[in-house]
């Protein structure tokens, strides 16, 4: 009589950067949970198989949209054609993202804006359509993917970390302006997660050690161990929830040596 509900029947969420890695898996997870979902990146091939995949394996609903979310004009439109096709929108997840490690003294200006849009303005400015939206319509739920990177200083990462940390910040800013209109605003932290973006990265046998040295739980994450996380923020399970960023970590910002 005490378990919440995790399911999303009945519901609709967009997904940025729904046509590999993360992002997929995300979109996948949640029509699994019963979501009719948008598919969102600039690839349209990719947001095919991923709604291929959808398919596959569940009746949910999906929605192609091709856009560059860096283009506030192609936000607009995903919402546009979002709120029109499906009726409505409860979910958005901002996973569209990307990173060019560089040390801080070889960061370029060009860099630096490319990332920051790509990552924080553009997660910014597709909440703000799905705030007004959602205050207009009882509420929602925005679920930002941020990363350990945001949380922790790594590396050759001060764009990328800069932007992560922002996005934290965002978090807790719109959840307490939104609060009173039942959107609930929530971040997820991933430690690393093998896609295209880590991919190469991950493939150099030193730097993986280093990884799993410094992670309590000894390795990577599994895809579907980062949906799982998604799903609880976008559920009823979590209601009482928000502001936060729930780091998918295998425990990395725990270590203190
Ligand atoms: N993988 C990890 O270990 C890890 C760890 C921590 C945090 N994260 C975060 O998780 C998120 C997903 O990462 P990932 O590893 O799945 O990356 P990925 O494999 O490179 O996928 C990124 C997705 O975002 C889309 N995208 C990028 N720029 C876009 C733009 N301007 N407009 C629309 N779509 C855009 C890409 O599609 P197109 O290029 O076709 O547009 C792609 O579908 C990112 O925010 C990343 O920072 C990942």
């Amino acid at each position: 009589m005490y378990l919440p509900s995790f399911s999303l029947q009945g519901r609709t969420a967009i997904v940025t950067g729904a046509g590999r890695g993360i992002g997929r898996a995300i979109a996948v997870g949640l029509a699994e949970a019963g979501c009719d979902v948008a598919l969102v990146s600039r690839t349209s091939a990719d947001l095919e198989e991923t709604a291929e995949l959808i398919r596959s394996c569940t009746k949910a609903q999906t929605y192609i949209i091709p856009a560059d979310i860096t283009s506030k004009e192609e936000i607009a439109h995903v919402f546009a054609k979002v709120t029109r096709d499906a009726g409505n929108l409860d979910i958005l997840v901002n996973n569209a993202g990307m990173n060019i490690r560089t040390p801080a003294l070889e960061v370029t200006e060009d860099q630096w804006d490319t990332i920051v849009q790509t990552n924080l303005k553009s997660a910014f400015m597709a909440s703000q359509q799905a705030g007004q939206y959602m205050k207009e319509h009882g509420g929602g739920r925005i679920i930002n993917i941020s990363s350990v990177g945001g949380h922790v200083a790594l590396r050759t990462g001060v764009v990328y970390g800069s932007t992560k940390a922002a996005l934290i910040q965002m978090t807790k800013i719109l959840a307490l302006e939104w609060g009173q209109y039942d959107i609930r605003v929530n971040s997820v932290g991933p430690w690393y997660f093998r896609t295209p973006l880590t991919e190469k990265l991950l493939s150099d046998e030193q730097y993986m050690k280093e990884i799993v040295d410094r992670t309590p739980l000894r390795r990577i994450g599994q895809l579907e161990e980062v949906v799982g996380p998604v799903i609880f923020l976008a559920s009823d399970a979590s209601n009482y929830v928000t502001g936060q960023t729930l780091l998918v970590d295998g425990g990395m910002s725990i270590y203190g040596f």
